[in-house]
């Protein structure tokens, strides 16, 4: 898909298809720019009532001279069009170009802008959107492979070109980097995607953006008395990873935001081990990693002004004569005991080492991202992701930040009374807290390896990926944190 700024007249570029804004009184409203015929052939079809009422709705129709094909998108009252209505018309226009044959196709921006949607929030939306859509799973294909979307995308203002429109192209071309890797590691399956390959890929965002990477091997993880971190990868044949990569752009004496992501390339339960229906998709449980990857590839092409670490412990939790045990006590780098009461709840376990490390870089925020809990699944769905944090400030950041990138969280409590279900009669914590509230219990574990600065953590495990026919991964939430990202180099 490649992307171009147009400040011609509309009916002067030449393409197969546009896109038109349709108002609540059925006004198109460019009508002035496009040719007589067109239009007559437009209203004479908008009279048959063919597209929906409902706003974001879209109808593919074909033109009668200057165009082949127009997609007809409903902005209601173009006053009031909010950015999610828009972007629900993007998706479904998008929808729409999937099984037609074409090169060319024009987005005029001014159609969409508001007091709701500024003219540099379009352009990213729009881009962020078409990347998104067209995103294709088939790596692994050798028959009936879908082919990519491959086609030209002119952006037309009738204006100048703006500085505005000009960044809302390069973030949403960033972000839609940062999705599409996210979402390839995700799909990529847990024989191919390990901990080793997750390592390879840090290397190559640090060699493409000019980033410093380390990959710590089980004996260095061994030295920094990662006990818990590694009691998860004994089961598995596997090499843990630690993968630490930074860039770093922000001034000197800028302290760093710090990404931690759960990196559990495949999640059997270990010797609790998990039932056996879709536990395919437990190849998504290392959906946090890829999402800090992804962010670390956006932070690079955007050269963001910023101090950024991205740290992901990484390896497979998998059942063997070996693997931590039910009963068993392990110690954290932070030198708290634990006793690991389920092994399926190693996610935790992991983070926890990771959290203490974080420590290193006297961190300005740290934020972790996990598919951390079934339970979280059950509060939220799949349309929301949870957040936690012990620092107000940050959880409204975030929402804000969430909101604006149509990738949102809610904040969930995570007050003290929550703490005593992970007690234990053997150890300083045990790594469960019981059936009620099963995902503010892992965050109440986690905060108490993140008590030295002001963290957030983000539970994705519904809104990571789709089942079913859809099945896939989302990329979420990379839109959200880079736009976190963007946001702080403004501050
Ligand atoms: N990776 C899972 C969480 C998960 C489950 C995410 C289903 C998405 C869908 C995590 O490691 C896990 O197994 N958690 C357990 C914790 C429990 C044993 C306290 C869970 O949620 O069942
Ligand atoms: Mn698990
Ligand atoms: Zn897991």
């Amino acid at each position: 898909m490649k992307f171009t700024i147009k400040t011609d007249l509309i009916a002067r570029i030449p393409a197969d298809i546009i896109t038109l804004a349709v108002n609540d009184k059925n006004q198109i409203l460019c009508e002035k720019q496009i040719d007589n015929m067109t239009l007559k052939h437009l209203n004479k079809i908008l009279k048959l009532g063919d597209l929906d009422k409902r706003t974001g709705s879209t109808l593919l129709v074909h033109g009668s001279n200057t165009y082949s094909r127009i997609i007809l998108l409903r902005i209601g009252v173009h006053k009031d069009l909010t950015p999610k209505q828009f972007f629900k018309g993007i998706v479904s226009a998008s929808n729409e170009l999937k099984n037609i044959n074409f090169t060319k196709i024009i987005f005029p921006i001014n159609q969409f802008v508001n007091k709701f949607i500024t003219e540099q929030a379009t352009t990213e939306y729009l881009v962020r959107a078409l990347i998104d859509q067209g995103y294709i799973i088939n790596s692994l294909k050798t028959q009936n492979k879908s082919k990519p979307a491959n086609f030209q995308v002119y952006l037309h203002t009738n204006t100048s070109v703006t500085k505005e429109i000009k960044q809302g192209l390069k973030n949403g071309q960033a972000i839609g980097k940062g999705l599409d890797l996210t979402k390839d590691l995700g799909n990529l399956p847990p024989n191919i995607c390990t901990p080793t390959y997750l390592a390879i890929e840090a290397k190559k965002i640090a060699r493409e953006y000019k980033m410093k990477v380390t990959i710590l091997e089980q004996k260095q993880i061994e030295k920094l008395k990662m006990g818990s971190f590694l009691s998860v990868a004994k089961g598995s044949r596997e090499a843990p990873k630690f993968i630490v990569l930074e860039h770093k752009k922000g001034t000197k004496n800028q302290k760093p935001i710090v990404l931690v992501g759960k990196g559990i390339t495949f999640d059997a339960g270990g010797i609790s081990i998990k039932p056996s229906p879709a536990m395919d998709e437990m190849k998504y449980d290392m959906g946090g990693a890829a999402t800090v990857l992804g962010v670390m590839k956006t932070v690079g092409e955007l050269n963001l002004p910023l101090n950024i670490i991205m740290v992901v412990p990484t390896c497979e939790n998998l059942p063997d004569g070996k693997a931590v045990k039910p009963g068993d006590i392990v110690k954290s780098m932070s030198g708290q005991t634990i006793e690991v009461l389920n092994t399926d709840a190693e996610g935790r376990l992991i983070l926890c080492d990771a959290l203490t490390y974080s420590e290193r870089f006297k961190p300005e925020v740290v934020i972790d991202v996990a598919t951390l809990t079934g339970a979280c699944v059950i509060a939220l769905g799949h349309h929301i992701s949870a957040v936690f944090s012990n620092y107000n400030a940050l959880a409204d950041e975030l929402k804000t930040a969430g909101e604006k990138a149509l990738d949102p969280v809610w904040q969930m409590p995570m007050t003290d009374e929550y703490q005593p279900q992970l007690n234990s009669n053997f150890a300083d914590m045990a790594n469960i807290g019981g059936r009620a509230a099963g995902s503010i219990t892992a965050a109440c574990f986690l905060s108490r390896f993140a008590k030295k600065y002001n963290w957030a953590h983000i539970d994705i495990a519904g809104t990571a990926w789709k089942s079913g026919n859809a099945k896939g991964s989302t990329g979420r939430p990379v839109s959200l944190l880079s736009e976190f990202l963007i946001n702080r180099t403004t501050k």
